[in-house]
């Protein structure tokens, strides 16, 4: 039971705003707790008119564990922890986090979670949209959800961060440094218990998921293909809104997201941490 901060739901399967608290105040561990209760619950929260210095939004993650640094995009110089997710106003390309995806699902133990806080929001356009993954393993069919229990997918950061790779035409104005390390492969379960709740999700992403274990590309398109549509089915989704100073906090284990690309023409920018995780399971 919430008692300090109150959730209000925002769409029928994940995402609460969430009121009664300001990020920047050094929370007690009872709000702490109920903060992350209500991740747990939601998949996502979301707070407005936040006024968060990079410290606090640095504090505010690491009440919820040690922070990740991400491998190809660097973060900012006095703040490493935090990355700009930025696109300016002249930019006609592809923007960062535009396709459904978890954050950092190449590495080993991807992140638990992020916090992205909008530091400059266009006046339409820039929604973020999230998609519940115990949903999208909860409808499948039984003879599915027994074929895939068994199942590693492979996942890969070649698609955005290889020399190659897409960052190679887009996102001018983030630092992103590309490497040979993105060609890396490593193996996660297709299905993935939560290990906080308990519950299975589905766990496999368009950027990161190239292919299932022993399987070529090619063989696994198909179902790939299935289950990427399926896990974003927008019965399974919400979409936040962005104003200033607002913060969203998402459940890196049990949803996707995607940051639409609709604002050209507008600057966008948000500081992002992520909070490290554990191996999947
Ligand atoms: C991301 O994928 O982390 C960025 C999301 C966003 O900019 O809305």
């Amino acid at each position: 039971m919430l008692k300090t901060i109150q959730a209000s739901q925002i769409a029928g399967s994940l995402g609460a705003e969430i009121r009664g608290v300001s990020l920047a105040d050094e929370l007690p561990d009872d709000v702490i707790a109920e903060i992350r209760q209500a991740l747990l619950k939601y998949q996502v929260i979301f707070f407005r008119d936040q006024k968060l210095t990079p410290e606090q939004q640095i504090a505010f993650g690491k009440r919820f564990g040690d922070l990740d640094t991400h491998e190809f995009v660097l973060g900012m110089p006095d703040h490493p922890e935090i990355i700009r997710v930025v696109r300016e106003a002249d930019e006609t390309t592809l923007n960062f986090g535009g396709a459904w995806h978890a954050d950092v699902t190449h590495q080993e133990s991807p992140a638990m979670g992020s916090i992205l806080y909008a530091v400059d929001v266009p006046p339409y356009g820039g929604d973020t949209l999230f998609s519940n993954q115990y949903l999208a393993y909860e409808t499948l069919s039984e003879g599915m959800k027994r074929m895939l229990d068994g199942m590693t997918a492979i996942h890969t950061a070649r698609g955005p961060f290889a020399p190659e790779g897409r960052s190679k035409n887009n996102w001018k104005n983030m630092q992103v440094v590309t490497s040979e390390k993105a060609y890396e492969e490593m193996e996660h379960p297709v299905i993935r218990t939560h290990p906080e709740t308990g519950r299975k999700m589905l766990f496999v992403n368009k950027t990161f998921t190239v292919r299932f274990k022993d399987m070529t590309e090619q063989e696994s398109a198909p179902l790939l293909d299935y289950l990427f549509r399926h896990a974003s089915h927008e019965r399974f989704t919400c979409r936040f809104r962005w104003t200033p100073g607002a913060v969203a906090f998402w459940d890196n284990r049990a949803v996707l997201h995607y940051a639409l690309n609709d604002y050209t023409g507008y600057r966008r920018e948000m500081y992002r941490v992520a909070i490290a995780g554990d191996r999947p399971f």
